[in-house]
């Protein structure tokens, strides 16, 4: 599976940040963050609540534009080991100098330096800048003018994660309009944890593909509308297994999704977290559902259609 060419869609930048690299940006700190990692060394959470605390203390140690131009290179480095000819990265301005214009141009200045050299090595890359729904409404406006001033090269969409549980997506429209208003693409993190209306509302914001949006399973009428709007959906199903949204893997949505016509694409939401790799991903669909290279084929061509780069980036991927 390793070798198939591959597009992911949904990674977390700082979800997919090895515990090895976070270790030693703290030892170079003197951060003490033992507390996130058992024995041997890996991510230790108890749920979905503990997990975002957990990965808010890992990108904690994250505090200058050169460690996130460290941290992006390990990243797009393992991406392409895993066969990823492009991948979009969720970012988040919040993280990265507090979601303040001028010092989120720092933090964009260093990435983009990796993300070229990357993709004159053959892994394109976008970032996707991403409002935190369990933060104030009001930094979600900050993030969006930085994506807005900032559009245009590496910077490519808008999108949102966290806790789905906390406020209205509807809070969040300022945001969204504005990245629109900017031409970036709109991607909202909904259909994980929340229903079938959690997904309404996201394309109430004007969103072109869902982060997750497993649970449009439970309503026919939302998947013809997604399968019919080409709505996308960035599936991720290890993160959910992971997190316990799903028992087993022949017990996951996907394929009831693809039956549907809906247009699913495969990622890791947070690799390292959820013990999973994009080629176990495949492995595991494969085993579960007997997919082979044609099926893989076709949710690539979903996500090359879907992905929120320019028409250059998009023919060269096809
Ligand atoms: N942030 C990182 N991973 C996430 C997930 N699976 N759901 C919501 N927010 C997240
Ligand atoms: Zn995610």
């Amino acid at each position: 599976m390793k070798s198939l060419k591959k597009i992911e869609l949904h990674l977390h930048l700082e979800g997919a940040a090895p515990p090895a690299f976070i270790r030693s940006v703290a030892a170079e700190k003197g951060q003490n963050i033992d507390g996130i990692f058992d024995e041997r060394g890996a991510y230790v959470w108890r749920d979905f609540r503990h997990f975002l605390r957990v990965y808010e203390a890992a990108a904690s140690v994250l505090t200058t534009p050169r460690d996130y131009a460290r941290l992006l290179s390990e990243v797009l480095a393992q991406c392409a080991d895993q066969g990823a000819i492009y991948a979009e990265l969720f970012v988040s301005p919040e993280f990265c100098g507090g979601a303040d214009l001028a010092a989120w141009r720092d933090y964009l200045a260093a990435m983009e330096e990796v993300a070229a050299q990357a993709e004159c090595d053959g892994i394109a890359s976008r970032a996707v800048l991403t409002c935190i729904r369990h933060l104030d409404p009001q930094r979600a406006r900050k993030t969006a003018i930085c994506a807005a001033e900032t559009s245009g090269g590496w910077v490519a969409g808008l999108g949102i994660a966290g806790a789905e549980d906390v406020g209205e997506l509807a809070d969040f429209a300022w945001a969204f309009d504005c990245a629109r208003e900017a031409g970036l693409g709109l991607t909202a993190h909904a259909g994980e944890w929340g229903g079938p209306d959690s997904i309404r509302d996201a394309l109430a914001l004007g969103v072109t593909r869902i982060g997750h949006g497993i649970r449009a399973v439970e309503d026919a009428q939302l998947m013809r509308d997604l399968a019919e709007q080409h709505i996308t959906l960035e599936v991720c199903p290890g993160s959910n297994l992971a997190l316990g949204l799903v028992p087993d893997w022949p017990a996951h949505p996907i394929a009831r999704l693809v039956d549907a016509g809906v247009c699913v694409t495969v990622s890791t939401d947070d690799p390292p977290f959820f013990h999973t790799t994009l080629s176990h991903e495949y492995q595991r669909l494969a085993d579960a559902f007997g997919w082979a290279e044609a099926e893989f084929r076709q949710m690539n061509l979903w996500a090359v259609e879907a992905a929120f780069c320019d028409q250059t980036t998009r023919t060269r991927l096809r």
